[in-house]
């Protein structure tokens, strides 16, 4: 019996000590779940500080090595790679040159790091096409789908070849995963997997990840005719289908804490891996707000990673992957 007259059920009996709190917390979030994303730069020599992802860089191929080896060191079981390339065209050859920024980066890396690194390629044509899409355009600057899928099949055989564990295409077109796998099976490359950004939205939140990768939309333009339409959640669930229908190893929910509904009807349906990308805008948003003293950034960094596996996520790709593994270990 409590003042008030009648029984109540004691809820704060198990959060009374810190032992408490952990004998009998649900989640965890481990350095195991982390995937941190990296740029890299084709002809720079020093590494280019990101203004609006801080904290990160367009690196070199060099400062690269020894990022990724510093990530190793705290025990990050992977890395996704981005490149930015020097030249970019309309097709976006950079993405899958033999001597391509990625493929040059991929290899220095497998050479570095052996198999203690999960080495992940993003699979897409936005950081190497002149005009931002991310796939090759049509005369009336339309996205040609099917056309693009012969040219995500070049990518995914360069980045196997150059090393790639993983290859994860992100360009949101019909066919990509079933594309992309029949292209590696058809090299023998059966031992690369794909993680399938299945469910992507079509969001602000990327906005810091442009600048980090040097990519405008041409004409003003965004993606919304191929990415998906943030008002609906069931349609994620026809994406995801697909894509495991296609053969998709893993499939990935994107940007994430915007989108932890979508997260948990995923967890809950299928039985892969299951991915969420906490995106650029995502880290920047919390990085702003605790430069001006308005948030606990440490603090909302673990909750946002936190709430992710909590919806179901296995594998979290995020920004916050060096600072996170950093805190656990100290
Ligand atoms: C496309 C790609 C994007 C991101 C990952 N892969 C950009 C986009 O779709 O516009 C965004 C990642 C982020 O914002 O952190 N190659």
């Amino acid at each position: 019996m409590v003042g008030a007259g009648f029984p109540v059920r004691r809820m704060r009996r198990l959060r009374r000590t810190p032992a408490l709190r952990r004998l009998v917390a649900e989640t965890s979030l481990g350095v195991d779940d982390l995937v941190a994303p990296l740029f890299v730069r084709a002809g720079v020599d020093d590494p280019v500080p990101i203004t609006s992802l801080p904290g990160h860089f367009q690196h070199s191929v060099a400062s690269l090595v020894v990022e990724a080896k510093r990530l190793a060191s705290l025990g990050i079981p992977g890395v996704v790679l981005f490149g930015i390339p020097e030249q970019k065209d309309a097709v976006g050859s950079g993405a899958w040159d033999p001597e391509g920024v990625v493929q040059v980066a991929l290899a220095e890396l497998r050479s570095a790091l052996g198999d203690t690194m999960v080495l992940v390629a993003d699979l897409c044509l936005d950081e190497y096409t002149d005009h931002g899409h991310c796939g090759v355009l049509r005369a009336d600057g339309s996205v040609d789908n099917d056309a693009t899928l012969e040219l995500y099949q070049q990518v995914a055989l360069a980045q196997a070849a150059a090393g790639a564990d993983v290859v994860a295409p992100s360009g949101m077109m019909d066919g990509q995963v079933a594309a992309i796998r029949t292209a590696l099976d058809g090299a023998s490359r059966t031992d690369v997997a794909v993680l399938a950004y299945a469910a992507k939205f079509a969001s602000g939140l990327y906005g810091p990840f442009r600048e980090a990768v040097d990519v405008t939309i041409a004409g003003g333009g965004d993606r919304r005719g191929y990415q998906q339409d943030p008002r609906n959640g069931r349609e994620a669930l026809v994406e995801v289908a697909l894509d495991i229908a296609e053969g998709a190893d893993i499939v990935m929910v994107k940007p994430a804490v915007a989108y932890l509904d979508v997260i948990a009807s995923v967890a809950a349906r299928v039985e892969v891996p299951v991915a969420a990308y906490h995106v650029s805008g995502e880290y920047s948003m919390v990085k702003a707000a605790a430069e001006r003293g308005w948030i606990d950034g440490d603090a909302v960094a673990l909750e946002h990673l936190l709430a992710l596996k909590r919806a179901g996520a296995d594998v979290i790709l995020t920004y916050f992957a060096g600072e996170v593994a950093e805190a656990m270990r100290d």
